[in-house]
């Protein structure tokens, strides 16, 4: 990812922190399977000192705290408003890029992070996440495979040749990543979750809400001309079911060993 490419999904999500939380719909839900996950890859892993890194608002490190209330808990976000609401309300946490981190070698014995990599270069996740982990320590972590946000792409298809969505990864590259790294005894699940929305203003106000709209190559759709959105409206209006407009989610979680 380039330099301005990272400014610029920093500042996104930066001006979303305000607006996260009543828009975090399925963000809450992906932490919620990722914790139970990692309770069910080992149930007695007993964290001393854990790391959320890429903790939003913080409310994967608020269940990571009530799941192991004696823990010391740490979190890092490059989105200085993003650290400042989970140092609030949660935890001590830092503006920093996940793919180098302030701290020691080996300072935790979990490392969480939920729908934060698929901003990121896995390479330098794993390799930080590796370096800070203790021996035995336990990685988790939830990203977004290439069938997100297919119904947007499908959409847009006919209408441009720009890039709308991130770059997501599939599993397989993701693993070998992580193993690369040297992370070991890897579990992987892939789920859609998909949400639906009354109409596409509703939907891609949610996208914008949560920070996530610096998608893509930047194109937006409040840029788009009037006969453009109202092809790209009419398009999505075709894939609309009876729960609304949907919007799939290609969740990957990945747990595995330092
Ligand atoms: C979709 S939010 C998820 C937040 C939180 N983990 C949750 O589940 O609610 C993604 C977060 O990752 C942060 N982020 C993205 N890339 C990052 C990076 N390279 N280093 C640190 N934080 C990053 C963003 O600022 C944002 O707060």
């Amino acid at each position: 990812m380039s330099l301005p490419e990272k400014h610029r999904i920093r500042a996104a999500f930066s001006r979303a922190a305000v607006s996260y939380d009543a828009a975090a719909v399925l963000q809450r839900e992906v932490c919620r399977q990722l914790l139970d996950m990692l309770r069910a890859s080992n149930a007695r892993h007993m964290p001393a000192d854990i790391l959320d890194a890429g903790c939003g608002t913080g409310y994967g490190a608020r269940l990571l705290a009530s799941e192991w209330p004696s823990a010391r808990l740490a979190a890092a976000d490059f989105a200085a408003a993003m650290a400042q609401k989970t140092a609030s309300t949660t935890a001590a946490a830092c503006v920093a890029d996940i793919e180098s981190l302030p701290f020691r070698n080996q300072a935790f014995d979990l490392w969480w992070s939920s729908l934060t990599v698929q901003w990121c270069d896995p390479r330098y996740v794993f390799a930080e996440a590796v370096r800070v982990l203790r021996p035995q320590g336990r990685l988790a972590l939830s990203t977004l495979g290439p069938g997100t946000y297919a119904e947007l792409r499908q959409a847009f298809a006919g209408i441009d040749h720009h890039r709308h969505t991130l770059d997501f990864s599939e599993p397989a590259p993701l693993a070998a990543a992580a193993e690369t790294a040297g992370l070991a005894q890897l579990q992987i699940v892939r789920r859609t979750i998909t949400l639906h929305y009354p109409d596409l203003k509703t939907l891609l106000g949610a996208v914008k809400a949560i920070g996530a709209n610096a998608l893509g190559d930047g194109r937006r759709s409040g840029m788009m001309g009037k006969a453009a959105w109202q092809a790209l409206s009419a398009a999505y209006e075709a894939q609309r079911t009876a729960d609304g407009l949907p919007a799939s989610y290609d969740v990957i979680l990945l747990t595995a060993r330092a």
